[in-house]
């Protein structure tokens, strides 16, 4: 099914045709420009920017799939979460255009999408697809969530922050170091030249029961190592002669662990050899290189077969429409419809809990 996806959840107006898994095209018109003078995205901003190119971007990803708009077979759109103002912008558009031509429509959910990024093909490119059920790993700026996976719309919540976002995170880091805008992307190309072990920043200690005898065993904590890399960054010196490539490398370790930590409690727990990432953050080098490092283990001179991790390529794990376009097919060819009265949502609300 030729399926045309609208995602306009945040500062990314983008629009993309995936037909049968396959990305036709991937527009993705960012507006990073315009929210960098206040190191954030400004919602009003967004939102308008959205307004004002929606329509071209939409024309210029059925334009690059090579395909007229006849030929578009149902429309997909991010409904939840997000900034509600954008959000109400790409879904109203989506809904538009299925209504105008008569095609079917499903409103989908971001982190839902971001989920199953990894499964898209891109024309030339490695197919994917993780076995169900697997363990999903979401990171975004927004959002950090363990999961298990059992199928595209089934998913579970193992753990998730208390606090921070892993993105928000490293977005927060590198505002207060003026290390570039967006954050992540600034610490993860500063960091390559930095050492990792010249600071020696604290991991949470989330595992305990707390009084309620909740378990947060694969819950995650950015605000104390934030507090030691902003305000206590003398107290976890190593190394005498540091840089700011130096605090950016060791923070990205630091920050990843915890997600690590996390993560293979989950595998040894549940059994689930599997690992799925998505999100922004699933961009970060060291991430993919330590999960790479993960899959290839070697125990007992035996290599781990059953362990594998899959990534987004790095075009898709950001926000962008062929996620949505893709997800989004999954649900037309079951049948599913959203009615042309859905709305959208701020908060989370596709995710099951544990
Ligand atoms: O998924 P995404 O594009 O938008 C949300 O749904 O939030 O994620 C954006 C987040 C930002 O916090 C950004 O700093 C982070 O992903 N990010 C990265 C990298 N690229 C983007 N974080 C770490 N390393 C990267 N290479
Ligand atoms: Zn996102």
């Amino acid at each position: 099914m030729v399926v045309l996806g609208i995602e306009t959840s945040c500062d990314e107006c983008a629009a993309a045709v995936v037909h049968n898994g396959v990305v036709l095209s991937n527009v993705v018109a960012t507006q990073i420009p315009f929210h960098s003078k206040w190191q954030g995205v400004v919602p009003e901003i967004a939102s308008r920017m959205h307004t004002e190119w929606i329509y071209d971007v939409a024309g210029e990803a059925v334009k690059r799939a090579g395909l007229k708009v006849a030929d578009i077979e149902g429309a997909a759109a991010t409904a939840h979460p997000g900034l509600l103002g954008s959000l109400l912008v790409g879904l109203h558009f989506a809904k538009a255009f299925a209504w105008a031509r008569g095609l079917p429509f499903i409103a989908v959910d971001h982190l839902l999408a971001h989920l199953y990024a990894s499964r898209l093909v891109i024309e030339g490119g490695p197919v994917s697809s993780a076995d169900y059920p697997f363990l999903g790993l979401l990171v975004s700026g927004g959002h950090s969530v363990i999961c298990r996976v059992d199928n595209f719309d089934d998913v579970t919540v193992l753990g998730t922050t208390v606090d921070d976002a892993a993105g928000e995170a490293f977005d927060k880091i590198a505002k207060h170091y003026s290390f570039g805008y967006p954050g992540g992307t600034a610490i993860d190309k500063l960091a390559q030249k930095g050492n990792s072990e010249a600071f020696k920043f604290p991991m949470p200690n989330l595992y305990k029961p707390d009084r309620q005898g909740n378990d947060h065993r694969y819950d995650l904590s950015y605000s104390g190592l934030k507090t030691a890399v902003v305000n206590q960054l003398e107290q976890f010196r190593v190394l005498p002669d540091t840089t700011d490539a130096d605090i950016a490398a060791s923070f990205q370790k630091t920050a990843v662990e915890i997600l690590l930590r996390a993560l293979f409690r989950a595998v040894e727990d549940t059994g689930l050899q599997t690992i799925v990432a998505g999100g922004g953050v699933a961009a970060n080098s060291y991430l993919r290189a330590r999960l790479e490092e993960y899959a290839h283990t070697v125990t007992g001179g035996n290599m781990q077969a059953e362990r594998k991790v899959y990534f987004p390529p790095l075009e898709l794990c950001g926000d962008n429409a062929a996620m949505v376009a893709g997800l989004g097919e999954q649900y037309l060819l079951r049948g599913d419809r959203s009615p042309l009265n859905t709305s959208a949502s701020a908060r989370v609300q596709a995710f099951k809990r544990r």
